[in-house]
């Protein structure tokens, strides 16, 4: 992966965000922010994957994010932050934990699910006690929550169910409808934030991500809920998701595979003669780049022309872990069960 640069220029009156070759100018952000005022929505770059944004103060406009997504009402969204004093208005604990977590990783691709405040409303956490709470590590994601002077509920800019964007080319082909892009290139990350349940003995995980139970524990101890009890359905806890428009299924001894119609994600470059197509997903085996150029990848199978996709599975293990969810989860329906 070519090193990801970001040089902030500002002067009087002129700022830029330069991402590689693109360029978000201050109009665009002010524009984008009063857009979210107004209440309509606005496509955003994370470090993680793309935002679909609107102010999550306000119903009316939230209520439009699961329109364009077609997301069922029960799924909650993520609100985004670009302050730390912000958590004390939306979130009804002072846990000391909360602030402890936040310095480690904010910002940056980890979400707090926390008891809410009624300021949030109730759409945005689907009417749960709690809401999911994060600060992106993203110059253009924060300067617009900072100029909209709101916190911003947005999940990943994609169609319910489908692969996450990590270029806002992504967001225009799922989402045209949307009111306003901003282009910041190419997610650094590449998938979504892990996410975490605080309780009284320490966190629950309901996501993977490329923080890893093993990071999060040098702060606070693991202790996972029993998931039966747990009736919340994260998308990270679904069986099915991230499923791109073409099968894919996940590299075994007894899988057949007709190599000459089919598409490779690899992993370690190996055997990968006969294949119409081969990506190769990450050059040295590395899980941060591999995690940065999977959805990516994803995306440009799924507009090639092999009729279906396999992926070389990784080792699960640390960021591994957040890899195999995503793999498993758009493989789920192809599987033979
Ligand atoms: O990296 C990310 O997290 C990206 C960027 C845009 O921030 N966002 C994202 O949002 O992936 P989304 O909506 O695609 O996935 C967020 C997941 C949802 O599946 C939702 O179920 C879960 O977070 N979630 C949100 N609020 C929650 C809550 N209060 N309790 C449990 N799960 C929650
Ligand atoms: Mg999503």
């Amino acid at each position: 992966m070519e090193n990801f640069t970001v040089i902030i220029q500002e002067k009087i009156g002129y700022f830029c965000v330069f991402y590689k070759e693109k360029m978000v100018r201050e109009d665009d952000i002010i524009k984008a922010a009063s857009y979210i005022r107004e209440g309509k929505l606005v496509a955003f770059p994370t470090e993680t994957v793309y935002g679909l944004g609107a102010n999550a103060l306000d119903p009316l406009a939230v209520a439009k994010i699961f329109e364009l997504k077609r997301r069922p009402s029960f799924d909650p969204l993520i609100v985004h932050i670009a302050d730390i004093r912000d958590i004390s208005t939306l979130v009804a604990t002072n846990d000391n934990r909360i602030y402890q977590l936040a310095e480690k990783f904010w910002p940056g691709p980890l979400t707090l699910v926390l008891p809410k405040k009624s300021t949030v409303p109730d759409i945005v956490t689907a009417g749960l006690p709690n809401v999911g709470i994060r600060m992106p590590n993203h110059p253009i994601a924060l300067s617009l929550i900072k100029q909209a002077q709101r916190p911003i509920a947005a999940p990943s800019a994609n169609k319910f169910g489908k692969v996450s964007p990590t270029t806002a080319q992504h967001v225009q082909k799922h989402l045209p409808g949307v009111d306003f892009i901003l282009d910041g290139g190419k997610t650094q990350v590449g998938i979504e934030s892990t996410i975490i349940k605080l309780n009284e003995k320490g966190f629950d995980i309901l996501r993977n991500g490329v923080i890893t139970k093993e990071d999060i524990e040098k702060i606070i101890p693991y202790a996972p809920e029993d998931k039966d009890k747990n009736a919340v359905l994260a998308s990270g806890m679904m069986h099915s998701h991230y499923s791109p428009d073409k099968p894919i299924y996940i590299l075994n001894d007894n899988l057949k595979v007709d190599r000459e119609k089919a598409g490779l994600l690899s992993f370690t470059g190996q055997d990968i003669y006969g294949y119409k197509k081969v990506i190769y997903v990450s050059k040295n085996t590395d899980m941060r780049e591999y995690a940065a150029n999977l959805f990516e990848a994803i995306h440009q199978l799924e507009d090639s022309d092999v009729d279906y996709i396999v992926a070389e599975p990784v080792p699960e293990e640390g960021i591994g872990m957040a890899i195999m969810d995503r793999l498993k989860k758009a493989s789920y329906r192809y599987q033979k069960r």
